[in-house]
């Protein structure tokens, strides 16, 4: 299902409205989580509904896509970072109920095994965040990333280096390798949201949404999905038949 929404404000409202929905039927949902630019909108409507007393979060559990492989969850480009700031210090997540892949496995292989693992003792993921990249990567899946992966290392093509270079203090800085979620664990998530905005996506969102599902552009997949739902602006809508 394709969603356009009129700006990206209006998306973010949008899915924090369904993530509300879903807290207040399932306390103790387990949520997906992006990091980035694009979900940050999201974040920022949850933290207002949770001021607001619209979404409470003291039994839900989350699980994030990502990391960077060597950033200590103190740098402040990791993802662990990114979170805290942008969302778990402003609500009330248990935070021992709140799972990133570790940066700083000694054994990534059993890291990977054990994510997969704590997934599955949560009884699955509820509803699962999503962005894109300008490749068609979801999660650090980047093109050629198989449709049945699970959680596992890989390695950023020079473009996502480059795209995430802007949270760096210099380019070379970006880590050449990540932990990531599968396309195989996000598509058993029951719920999926894709947001993407900006004509920068637009390219991304076309061939995931039009083009034949194909592992050389990831969030394809997702048209086998039976509920996912792509949440876009105008712009990133722009090059949709
Ligand atoms: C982040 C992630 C990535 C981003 C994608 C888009 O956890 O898994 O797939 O969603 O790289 O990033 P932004 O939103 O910064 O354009």
């Amino acid at each position: 299902e394709i969603i356009i929404q009129p700006t990206p404000e209006a998306a973010c409202r949008y899915v924090a409205g369904r993530i509300a929905s879903l807290l207040s039927a399932k306390p103790a949902a387990v949520l997906g989580l992006a990091t980035g630019s694009t979900p940050v909108g999201v974040y920022r409507e949850l933290i207002q509904l949770h001021q607001r007393g619209e979404a409470d979060f003291s039994h839900a559990a989350a699980f994030n896509l990502d990391e960077y492989l060597g950033l200590a969850p103190e740098h402040p480009a990791s993802y662990h970072h990114f979170m805290q700031e942008n969302l778990f210090q402003h609500v009330n997540f248990n935070p021992g109920r709140t799972f990133i892949p570790s940066g700083q496995a000694s054994d990534v292989s059993a890291a990977c095994a054990d994510y997969e693992a704590k997934i599955r003792a949560y009884n699955g993921i509820d509803l699962q965040l999503l962005g894109i990249g300008g490749d068609g990567h979801i999660g650090f899946n980047e093109p050629s990333s198989s449709l049945s992966s699970r959680t596992r290392l890989k390695t950023l093509t020079p473009r996502t280096r480059e795209d995430n270079a802007r949270f760096f203090s210099s380019p070379e800085e970006v880590p050449h390798h990540v932990l990531t979620m599968g396309v195989g664990t996000i598509m058993e998530a029951r719920e999926i949201f894709l947001l993407a905005f900006g004509q920068g996506k637009a390219d991304a969102i076309a061939a995931s949404v039009e083009g034949p599902v194909t592992a050389n552009v990831p969030a394809s997949v997702l048209q086998f999905h039976p509920t996912a739902k792509i949440v876009i602006d105008e712009a990133a809508a722009s090059r949709l038949q």
